[in-house]
């Protein structure tokens, strides 16, 4: 059922507010994460973890990148986060005490299980403690049967191939992740918890709020309509969400798009940069702004066209040239990324749409990729 929206992916990129509300439904009370909520053992699994390492692909690998910041960040706990399709075939050295999250939308993505069954197969050998929790929007698929632990996403059936709800929804999960092995391992105090879940209930409100800037952004993308490449820009948390901008511009509308930590681009990609490679930055109001900033000072000298998707509080004020979507404010480090990744989904649609694209279905791609 489309109810009056031209196509799923539209109709799921509206969801997310309420997707978000029925992630949290019944895992937090008052001003703190339920750590039940993951199991009835969860408690006394999360006690013995000393690392966490995450593997999934495409756009829930994305979720995991960004949870990666997150827990080394906030909790001190070393954390990875690799695609499957490596992990599974580099032989790598599984330590005593490390939680595997696995993330799948659809719970039946083939690298993503075959690297649960290694997991499984090597703890069963070396006799390691290595839990297996996850995060999954599917009941009853291979990816919960096989877990010890699961957190289902609650976000609904994901019809689009290309992926929205799924991801927003996989990041509120692993918040409430982080929140509760941070709380079971004393990493975490009680006030940066409830300052984490009152963040958490305000974001529906806050999604609404990027939503709302859907206008400019159906505008902006005719800047895109005849181009043959993009760059998308991030630091920190917000370069997997620059990365997964980048993911949704090429899967749907078949323009060639590349992410780069804005770091970088002094170290070959500034090469790229002309009139004909519009560049798309997400920009929090972060410790990291300064530095941004003077990144893209490095691409308007160059004559790049940008975009910037920003926290208003970052001060940044559209010019030639330069067009700032003003898609969210009062956001913190766990919802910052959340919301700024909203406009790059309705960017990314509205450039498919205008290219005339098959969005909801896009060439060569399943919506689960149950073979290697
Ligand atoms: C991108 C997309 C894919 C999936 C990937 C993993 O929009 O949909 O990259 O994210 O195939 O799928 P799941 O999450 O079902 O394991």
């Amino acid at each position: 059922e489309l109810d009056g929206h031209r196509h799923f992916m539209h109709k799921e990129i509206h969801e997310q507010p309420q997707a978000v509300s029925d992630t949290l439904e019944g895992r937090i009370a008052g001003d703190q994460v339920l750590v039940e909520a993951f199991g009835p053992e969860a408690r006394s699994v999360f006690a013995e973890v000393e690392r966490v390492q995450i593997v999934a692909c495409g756009t829930s690998y994305h979720a995991g990148l960004t949870a990666r910041y997150w827990l080394e960040d906030i909790l001190r706990l070393p954390c990875g986060a690799e695609v499957a399709s490596e992990f599974r075939y580099r032989n790598p050295v599984l330590q005593d005490n490390t939680l595997f999250v696995f993330i799948s939308q659809s719970g039946e993505t083939a690298d993503t299980l075959a690297a649960m069954e290694q997991v499984r197969a090597e703890r069963d050998s070396q006799g390691l403690n290595l839990p297996m929790l996850a995060i999954c929007n599917v009941p009853e698929s291979s990816l919960t049967r096989g877990a010890d632990l699961t957190l289902l996403t609650h976000a609904g059936p994901e019809i689009g191939v290309a992926s929205t709800k799924a991801f927003t929804t996989q990041l509120v999960a692993l918040a409430l992740l982080l929140v509760s092995l941070g709380k079971v391992q004393q990493r975490l105090s009680p006030e940066r918890e409830a300052r984490i879940v009152a963040g958490l209930k305000k974001l529906p409100r806050l999604i609404e709020g990027a939503l709302v800037h859907e206008p400019q952004l159906e505008a902006l993308a005719r800047i895109f309509v005849d181009k043959h490449n993009a760059l998308f820009l991030g630091r920190g948390t917000h370069y997997p969400i620059a990365m997964e901008g980048a993911l949704k511009l090429k899967e749907i509308s078949y323009i060639h798009a590349e992410a780069y930590p804005a770091g970088e681009l002094k170290h070959g990609p500034l090469a790229l940069v002309d009139e004909n490679l519009p560049i798309v930055a997400v920009a929090p109001a972060d410790d990291l702004l300064e530095k941004l900033k003077s990144n893209l000072q490095e691409v308007r000298a160059r004559g790049g066209r940008m975009i910037i998707i920003a926290d208003e509080r970052a001060g940044i004020a559209s010019e030639p040239g330069l067009e700032v979507v003003p898609a969210a404010t009062h956001v913190g480090r766990i919802t910052a990324p959340i919301t700024l990744n909203i406009p790059l989904q309705l960017l990314a649609y509205h450039v498919a749409v205008l290219r005339g694209t098959d969005v909801d279905r896009p060439r060569n791609l399943a919506k689960s990729v149950t073979v290697e």
